[in-house]
């Protein structure tokens, strides 16, 4: 494929950029009164809001071009068909067979298999959270503790705090850090009898997860003895010999495959510490929500395609409009953990400099997302989205429905979701400050030294995506939608989102710097910094 940037498409699309750059989204309001209908999609129980983007017919129309000349078509097709999307590691990214039901022909290769881990996994759980299945002392388990990071932590780590309100198994916990901090005080609160730990890892090497788990290990067996490892410790991996070389039997050892990236596992096995903590209907309400979002990927036309939508807009945002990063503000506190998941899935997926075929790509990749709780993040980092020099792109995702009983709190937080998107949209001109000021009584002196600092540009896009409430199924649609989201600003870009070569140097680094290995070749600062925290004595290797 030639790169994205010299296609007659991607220049329509620039001269679009350049026609729209002077146009307000004020304006655009008020010159088309039809505005909040053309630009609003709903599926799968959702709603799009993209009228609050700073586009028009004509730019969605040529984002539309742009996405066929990529061959958008085709490469989700390449994707759902199971091949070699993934090309540097030679490798399917069958996540959408995770969630399939047991019948569907697409899948049937790997059908067979996904549903014979689910059944296991669902079977074990019943019988952990019935009490049928007891600690080594013949008690029930209370507590679960699942040891993993990245995917194997950030998905089932961010489900279960969305659904806490649906939680109705053992208490479920998570440690990533290899920071002790994260471990020690929870293993001092927690009893060995009643602790089941999972330890979750594709590769079953990862120094963080495989140090925690060395560590709870200690810690159960000084409590009950080596004999109860069989009983507590469960593995989730791809890597049967590093399982059984840990000491944790095959009966308690939950499978997955190559073809199943960590950032998009939770809908494997990894998924166990959610199906323990929630019940497995709720699983399968979370696959099925998923498995809808990604037949309404594979079928709706662009205009209708949410995933597509969201990832023209993102690319609109990123290499046209120059957007300095992707805010993603929830306005529900049971998602806080969005953030952080959502970061891995498209930092981990889209953050790269080389094309498909390894050529340097010209062009912006996936821009910093962050964010956080949309009312919180209002008494904080809003400043920066409504005044600051550089303009972000942000997500408002709101829940309609509340699953508490505050009903006027739920009103004032949707409020306060609107108010935001309305503010970043239309901002406040100076004539309209003034006119503030003056009512208030301030003199002119005054509001001259005021004013500037209390205008507001405004023009700032945002897409307000709303669901009905937050239960499993919509939020596996949301999830499958922000991952088929990063799939299609992959293809735009023309980079493969399913490997991660950039995380291996820094832990070949620090392998290095722990067995003091090859140090000659470390650079002076790295040598004085490790002599200076005490990684080393001298200083010298
Ligand atoms: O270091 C990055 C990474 O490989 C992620 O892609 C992955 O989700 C995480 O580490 C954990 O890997 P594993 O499941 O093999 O422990």
């Amino acid at each position: 494929m030639i790169s994205p940037v010299k296609t007659a498409e991607w220049a329509q699309v620039r001269a679009h950029a350049q026609r729209i750059a002077p146009l307000h989204l004020r304006q655009m309001f008020a010159d088309d009164p039809q505005r909040d209908r053309r630009f609003w999609v709903s599926a799968c129980g959702f709603d799009l809001d993209y009228a609050k983007q700073r586009v028009d017919t004509a730019v969605m129309q040529a984002l539309f071009a742009l996405a066929d000349a990529a061959q958008l078509g085709a490469w989700r097709q390449r994707l759902y068909e199971g091949q070699w999307v993934n090309n540097t590691e030679q490798r399917a990214a069958l996540h959408m067979a995770l969630r399939a039901p047991r019948e569907d022909a697409q899948f049937a290769s790997v059908c067979a298999e996904v549903h014979t881990v689910v059944d296991a996994m669902r079977v074990f759980s019943a019988q952990v959270r019935d009490g049928s299945l007891r600690g080594a002392d013949g008690r029930a388990f209370t507590d679960v503790i699942n040891l993993g990071i990245g995917g194997s932590d950030l998905g089932p780590r961010m489900v279960c705090a969305a659904l806490a309100d649906d939680q109705d198994g053992p208490r479920v916990h998570f440690v990533a850090n290899v920071d002790g901090a994260e471990l020690h005080p929870l293993l001092q609160r927690l009893e060995p009898a009643t602790t089941l730990i999972i330890v979750t890892s594709k590769s079953f090497t990862t120094q963080e997860t495989i140090a925690n788990a060395r560590r709870a290990r200690q810690w159960l067996v000084q409590a009950l003895g080596e004999s109860a490892v069989a009983d507590h410790f469960v593995a989730i991996s791809t890597h049967h010999a590093e399982v059984d070389a840990f000491g944790i039997t095959r009966a308690r050892t939950f499978g997955f495959w190559e073809w199943v990236g960590g950032r998009y596992s939770l809908w494997s096995a990894v998924g166990l510490s959610i199906m323990l903590a929630l019940g497995a209907d709720r699983f399968d309400a979370l696959r099925a929500g998923a498995y809808a979002m990604d037949q309404h990927f594979l079928t709706a036309p662009h205009a209708q395609n949410l995933p597509v939508l969201l990832g023209l807009l993102g690319v609109w945002n990123r290499n046209f409009l120059r957007c300095d990063s992707q805010i993603l503000a929830p306005y529900a506190q049971r998602l806080e953990m969005l953030v952080p998941w959502l970061q891995q899935l498209e930092m981990e997926s889209n953050g790269k400099g080389v094309d498909r075929s390894g050529h340097p790509v010209a062009y912006d990749t996936t821009p910093a997302l962050w964010g956080g709780i949309g009312c919180n993040g209002q008494h904080a980092y809003f400043q920066m989205l409504h005044q600051g020099p550089a303009i972000h792109a942000v997500d408002f995702v709101l829940p309609i429905a509340a699953r508490h009983p505050y009903a006027e709190m739920h009103q004032m937080l949707k409020a306060n979701c609107l108010a935001q998107s309305a503010a970043l949209m239309r901002g406040k001109t100076a004539d309209e400050v003034r006119a503030e000021l003056l009512a208030s009584g301030m003199d002119e002196a005054d509001i001259r030294k005021a004013l500037p600092h209390r205008v507001f540009a405004g023009n700032r896009p945002s897409n307000t995506l709303l669901m009905p409430r937050l239960d499993a199924w919509h939020l596996g649609a949301l999830l499958a939608l922000y991952e088929h989201r990063c799939f299609v600003q992959s293809v735009l870009w023309n980079i493969n989102p399913f490997d991660q070569w950039g995380v291996e140097l820094g832990k070949q680094l620090a392998k290095q710097l722990l067995r003091h290995d090859h140090l000659a070749e470390m650079d002076a600062s790295t040598r004085a910094l490790a002599a200076r925290v005490g990684l080393w004595g001298s200083g010298s290797d």
